[in-house]
Parts: C-alpha cells; structure tokens; sequence
C-alpha cells in the first residue's frame, strides 16, 4: 500500500515507518517538524535502505495538503500529527484544539475529496478518564477527559465514528495507546524531549544519564502494590507493529473502531525505576513528592479486541522497554558529543 504518514518523522510515527516499510508498504511523510528533526528521514533509511517521500508541510495548511493528495495517490492514512503535551494543553487549550481538530478536519475532508478509504488515528488511553475499572475495555466508551488534550482525542474519535456513518466507504481506527516507552534496538530512532520531560521513563533516562539528578516520584499513597502510579508501558517497536496490523484491518473493513493497544499489565513507577536502574547498571535516586494532579492510580488494557481484530500481542517486555531507551540515550550523548 502507498500510506500517508502524518506526524511520521515524530517519536512514534518514525518508529511506524520502519514497520511498514520493512512490511514492503510506500510510505509518504508530512510533518511540520515542530517537534521532530528531519534527520529522521536519515535514520529510516539507515534502518530500513529505503529515505521516505517527505513533505514539509502543516496539516493547518488545507492547500498544502491537498497538494500532497493531488501528487500521491493514497491507499490509506495513519495520522499520528498532532500537539501531545497534557500540561500545555491546560495553558494554551485553543492552540491544542486548532492543531489537533482543525488539523485533523483538514485531513479528513482531503480524505474525501481524494477518496482515500482508509484511516488509523492516534486516540489515547486518555479517553477512558477516571470513571471505569481496570482493565480498560474499549466497550465503556469514553469517560470525561480531564485535560484538553484527552478531549481532543475523544473529540476526534466521534468525528471519525461520525464521519464513517455519513461515508459507507470509509474505515477509521482509532487506536487508543496506553504508555508508549523504549526506542528501536538500532539506537537510532527514540524520544529524547528537550527541557525537563514530564513522562516517566524520559525522565528516569535522564537521571540515568546524568543530566538530573533524580526522579520525582509523584505520590506513594495510591491503593496500588507499592502506593505509586500503575501504568501500562508497551515497547514504541511493539506499538508500530500494531499499526501495520490496524492499517492492513482497516482496509478489510468499514466504518469506525477503537482499539486498545497496551500490553495488558501494570508496572508501578518503583517498578519502572527498578527496571530502569538494572538496564543502566547503576542505582538511581528518587524522592517521594505530594500526587500531580489530574493522575489516576491505576491504568492498563483489556487487550482482547486487538488480539481479536488484529491478531497483535506484545512481544517486548520492560526489560526491552528500559534495555532499547538506554542505549538510545547513550547513543544520542556519544552523538552530541
Ligand atoms: P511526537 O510529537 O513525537 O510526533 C508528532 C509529530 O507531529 C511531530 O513530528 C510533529 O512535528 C508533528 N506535528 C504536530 N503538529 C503538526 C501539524 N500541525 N502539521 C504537521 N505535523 C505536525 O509525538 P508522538 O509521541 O510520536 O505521538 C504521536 C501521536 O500519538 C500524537 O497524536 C499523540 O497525541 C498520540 N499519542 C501519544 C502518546 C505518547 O505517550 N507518546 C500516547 C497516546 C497518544
Ligand atoms: N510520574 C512520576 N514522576 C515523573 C513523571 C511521571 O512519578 O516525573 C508518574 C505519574 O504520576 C504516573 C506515571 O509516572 O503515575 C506515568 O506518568 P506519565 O506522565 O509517564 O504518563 P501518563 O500515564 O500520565 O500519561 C501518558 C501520556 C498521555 C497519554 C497517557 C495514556 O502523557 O498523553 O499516557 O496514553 F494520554
């Protein structure tokens, strides 16, 4: 298939253009480069021989984009493009709902006036917000998002399930990612965020690595196995997979999905950091700090739709997971260096 990637020099997205092209799909990139590099491009082709068709253009741009139609004839789209930060989303939600909506419409009237059938959208485990009981099973719906970011993710899934009921033809996936960690065994392909990073594992790398000096562990008072956050990481080369699989459903079939893509298990962020400290080969120093606000105790997957629909499984495990952000940090430094 000849897929349009957006987003696709991005932390996930790049990691998905490996997966379809080692998978012998044509892959086309858009992506503005707000938050990737283009040396991307370079590093997907070390990986897989083959430098993707690139196109530096904003989803924003409704004539730029049509420009990208026009000159590719698409069978499908996997639209990763978009702003992610929770807590920026708080402070500048009108940016996140102009990118992450206005964007994401651009797309999909393209998709129509093109008519390109097929589409996988980047949900998250967000959606589910606080209301339900683990595992997460995509048949409760969405709760009630607590940051505008998660609503513009459960905002985009009914627009797609709206979209694909007014259009027989059309097939959407939304895949809903519970915590994507790890980067590709190449050390080539990762997430390195600049500043301090607000997730987990980018900033456990970062104290492994010695550019801060420890982790802020987030409250140790939740009903959990050791009292702090449980959550479900699945390895980003495990994540990418589980694209090619939805991409290849969505052409098999129509109207609107939602999948869960997890491992299925919880890890508490002790956990993580104890997994962490075996990857590195040294002890890493954390201290306890009062809840952040807006977190859950306990998030994980029902994993049974993606094994049904999809036949996807994970196959990495935290070691992995800890074992591949490692060496692409260290990798990174001697590159910087
Ligand atoms: P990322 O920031 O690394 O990748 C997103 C890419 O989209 C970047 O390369 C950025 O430059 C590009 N982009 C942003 N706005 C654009 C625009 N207007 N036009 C063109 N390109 C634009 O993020 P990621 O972690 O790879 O996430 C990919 C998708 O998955 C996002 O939609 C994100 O919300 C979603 N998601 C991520 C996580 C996670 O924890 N990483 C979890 C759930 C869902
Ligand atoms: N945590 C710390 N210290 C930190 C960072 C995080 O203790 O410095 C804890 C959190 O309190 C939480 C766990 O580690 O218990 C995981 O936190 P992350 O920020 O890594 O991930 P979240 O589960 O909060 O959110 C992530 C993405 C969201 C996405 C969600 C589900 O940031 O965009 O996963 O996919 F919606």
């Amino acid at each position: 298939m000849r897929i349009l990637v957006t987003g696709g020099t991005g932390y996930i997205g790049s990691h998905t253009c490996v997966e379809l092209i080692t998978k012998g799909h044509e892959v086309v990139i858009v992506d503005n480069l707000y938050n990737s590099n283009i040396d991307v491009l370079d590093k997907i082709e070390a990986i897989t021989g083959v430098k993707p068709k690139f196109y530096e253009v904003d989803i924003l741009d409704k004539e730029g984009l049509d420009r990208v139609f026009k000159e590719n004839d698409f069978d499908a789209i996997i639209h990763f493009a978009g702003y992610k930060a929770v807590g920026e989303s708080c402070v500048i939600p009108l940016t996140y709902y102009k990118n992450n909506i206005s964007g994401s419409i651009n797309l999909y009237e393209c998709m129509a006036a093109h008519h390109v059938d097929n589409i996988v959208f980047s949900s998250s485990a967000t959606v589910y917000g606080d209301n339900f009981e683990v595992p997460f099973k995509e048949e409760y719906g969405q709760g009630d998002t607590t940051n505008p970011y998660g609503t513009t993710k459960k905002f985009n899934e009914i627009i797609l399930e709206d979209f694909c009921k007014a259009n027989k033809d059309i097939s959407a996936v939304s895949l809903r990612y519970f915590n994507p960690i790890g980067a590709h065994p190449s050390g080539l392909l990762g997430e390195d965020p600049k500043g301090i990073p607000n997730n987990l594992v980018p900033y456990i790398a970062k104290v492994a690595t010695g550019e801060l000096d420890h982790l802020n562990v987030f409250g140790d008072d939740y009903d959990t196995i050791d009292g702090t956050g449980v959550r479900d990481y699945i390895h980003v080369v495990d994540l990418a997979k589980a694209h090619v699989k939805a991409i290849e459903y969505a052409q098999r079939h129509k109207g609107a999905e939602v999948i869960n893509v997890g491992s299925g298990k919880g890890y508490s962020v002790l956990e993580v950091l104890h997994a962490y400290e075996k990857a590195c080969g040294k002890k890493l120093a954390y201290e306890v700090k009062d809840r952040r606000p807006g977190d859950i105790a306990v998030s994980y997957a029902d994993t049974k739709k993606a094994k049904e629909l999809l036949d996807f499984e994970v196959e990495l495990d935290i070691e992995d997971m800890c074992r591949d952000s490692y060496n692409f940090m260290i990798k990174s430094q001697k590159n910087e260096g």
